[in-house]
């Protein structure tokens, strides 16, 4: 039995002035009772962040940061802490994105210190595992996750667990839109779901949601979200015109609804 309604969160990356962040988010907020009872996230840059959460106030919206770093304050140039996120009318930030790993050199020390930083200021992270092309070929995924998931969220205990969002994102099918197949994609989410049970037991393990990202579109997310452990979606190119990211709600609510 699936525990959890759809989650369908938007990153909208180094994308959108504020002027077309102001006219996605107000699309989205305007359809998001008609997309009851998915959750509903947008993920826009940093400079959107005030604008869009005084757009979703008093809606079912959240919004959600890119990346934070782990200290509250200090002398660390072109760093967002968990604080000032809060202050912005986040409730969310994504944590260890690939894109961070590649292009910024994030470890998963330094993810574990973030999730962290987020949880003692009251956000929830959406924390971000995925193997890249080379360690899919080599047969190494399951063990590239692992590790990820073993350093990533070290320590964290089961209250902990029931605040973080996980997101399992395969380098490969991100931007590239070559999207996992959903078998491909559900056999990673069971082993992390697995791997959560002998953790943390039950019920904590079934009810942590666990998102597929990359390439997800409109076409794809009906029969993604059909299989048992995907719990909704991280979306990117997908999220940035509001048409395609509610009709991905819809899809995975169509699923939903039918089980
Ligand atoms: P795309 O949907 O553009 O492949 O991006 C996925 C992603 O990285 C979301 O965080």
């Amino acid at each position: 039995m699936r525990r959890n309604p759809p989650f369908i969160a938007g990153n909208w990356k180094m994308h959108a002035t504020l002027a077309e962040a102001r006219t996605l988010i107000s699309e989205i907020v305007k359809a998001a009772p008609g997309l009851s009872p998915a959750r509903l996230v947008v993920i826009p840059p940093f400079t959107a962040l005030c604008e869009a959460s005084k757009l979703a106030q008093g809606s079912s919206v959240g919004i959600g940061g890119q990346n934070i770093y782990w200290e509250d304050k200090g002398a660390f140039t072109g760093e967002i802490s968990a604080p000032m996120l809060k202050d912005a009318g986040c409730s969310y930030s994504v944590i260890g994105h690939s894109e961070r790993r590649q292009f910024f050199g994030e470890t998963d020390s330094g993810v574990n210190r973030k999730i962290r930083a987020a949880l003692r200021h009251g956000l929830s992270p959406i924390v971000c595992v995925g193997e890249s092309l080379e360690e899919r070929e080599a047969g190494k995924t399951i063990a590239r996750i692992k590790t990820q998931l073993d350093e990533g969220l070290r320590e964290m205990t089961r209250e902990d667990m029931g605040r973080i969002v996980l997101a399992y994102e395969p380098i490969w099918a991100i931007g590239t839109g070559r999207t996992a197949t959903p078998g491909q994609a559900e056999e990673v989410h069971a082993f992390i779901r697995k791997d959560l049970e002998e953790k943390y037991g039950n019920p904590t393990a079934a009810y942590v949601i666990i998102l597929y990202g990359g390439s997800v579109k409109p076409a794809n997310a009906y029969a993604l979200f059909k299989e048992k452990n995907i719990d909704g979606f991280l979306a990117g190119g997908a999220s940035l015109e509001a048409g395609s990211f509610i009709q991905i709600a819809k899809e995975a609510l169509r699923a939903y609804e039918e089980e």
